[in-house]
């Protein structure tokens, strides 16, 4: 429990607010930025959605006072518009805005939504749920989808080998995303495939569908029928490759975070096409996407001096992903399913035999946002029931 925040003294500048706290900390607040965020119902709904149009606020907004009601409570009179308002002392303490501050909320906010990066030693202890417990319980679910969150993938075991059934485990946290596959897609073995998982052959471990923008951040796989030899299924994480590439070799990570790159999908009747870096980086600098799929990436366009640097990158990302030492491994059987954070954990198969047995899975995809709100507010509920 964190002490309460109290404040000492307040003091005017010409743009800016100075609260001086009990703790010996000193915050600066610009008037522009309170009056945006002002608490009161005219500013913001009940719902949490700003009323206020920021471009209207005069810029040079100022108090004609402002006081500090007990040691808990800062209340400003405006000058330039009829207006008051009121801030709690624990609002204005989570909101301080110095450098330090807005750093360590983000730490807080990275620790709420921990990330495991995990190799071949999570063969031990794949993370694991059970449909029949998973689809009644709001407990059982959380804990499985906070294995997604962390992990960037888990299994889901006796889920009904029905079709459909992969479409009803999305429900439970979120929406199908529909593609030109459809709602959902079966994966067996086809004559003339339109894509080469629809063969008995091996696939490296892949992102699917970087060719689409968006691409679908998660995507499940929920198999009905095993009875085929091989097929292992096989996840990596794209995460934890990206990492030990950074580490031992910046200069190919350079190249892969910034190169373009362009996949492509295109038949008679789809041109579905996308150019962006084969990793991801966030506006904190921060890895946030993998996108690697050999089958769909287009000749690359870099320029000739540099083309070189180039592939030596992209192989030895290649081999990384293809190093056992960064598989997890498992056979789907039926009622198996699984599902992987799709721009994070790569996933492939080996070979199989299809004349020697029957291999049916059917697959769909989501979206990652759905199931990070559904895991929040599972959460936030069970703490609640919990005060
Ligand atoms: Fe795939």
């Amino acid at each position: 429990m964190s002490i309460p925040a109290r404040i000492k003294k307040i003091v005017e500048t010409t743009d800016t607010l100075i609260v001086y706290w009990k703790n010996g900390e000193v915050s600066k607040y610009p008037y522009l930025y309170l009056r945006d965020n002002c608490p009161s119902p005219s500013t913001i709904h009940s719902s949490g959605q700003k009323l206020i149009e920021t471009p209207a606020i005069n810029p040079a907004i100022c108090p004609k006072n402002s006081e500090l009601n007990n040691d808990t409570e800062v209340q400003i009179n405006w000058e330039t518009e009829e207006h008051t308002s009121l801030f709690s002392a624990q609002w204005l303490f989570d909101h301080r805005l110095s450098k330090a501050a807005i750093a360590e909320r983000r730490e807080q906010r990275i620790a709420r939504e921990p990330v495991n990066l995990w190799d071949d030693a999570l063969n031990d202890n794949i993370p694991v749920g059970d449909y029949t417990e998973v689809s009644v319980s709001d407990e059982a679910l959380c804990a499985w989808l906070e294995n997604v969150s962390r992990y960037g993938f888990a299994v889901l075991r006796n889920v009904p080998a029905e079709l459909g059934m992969v479409c009803k485990v999305v429900e439970l946290f979120g929406y199908v995303r529909e593609t030109n596959y459809g709602k959902l897609f079966d994966v067996k073995t086809r004559v003339n495939p339109s894509n080469l998982a629809f063969t008995s052959l091996g696939l490296s471990a892949h992102t699917d569908n970087p060719y689409r923008n968006p691409t679908p951040t998660l995507q499940l796989l929920h198999c009905l029928q095993s009875s085929a030899v091989g097929g292992n299924s096989v996840v990596v994480d794209g995460f934890k490759i990206m990492a030990d590439l950074k580490l031992h070799s910046p200069q190919m990570f350079h190249l892969l975070s910034t190169t373009p790159v362009t996949f492509r999908f295109e038949n008679e009747h789809e041109w579905i096409e996308r150019t962006d870096t084969i990793i991801g980086i966030d506006v904190f600098g921060e890895v946030n996407a993998m996108r690697f799929n050999n089958r769909s990436v287009q000749a690359f366009e870099v320029d000739e001096d540099n083309m070189p640097a180039f592939y030596t990158a992209y192989q030895h990302l290649a081999k990384m992903i293809d190093d056992e030492r960064y598989f997890v491994q498992f056979k789907m059987e039926a009622t198996d399913l699984f599902i992987v954070d799709n721009e994070r954990v790569m996933h492939g198969r080996s070979a199989y035999d299809g004349s020697a047995g029957e291999r049916f899975l059917q697959g769909t995809y989501a979206d990652r946002d759905g199931l990070l709100s559904k895991l929040r507010v599972l959460k936030r509920k069970a703490i609640t029931q919990l005060v």
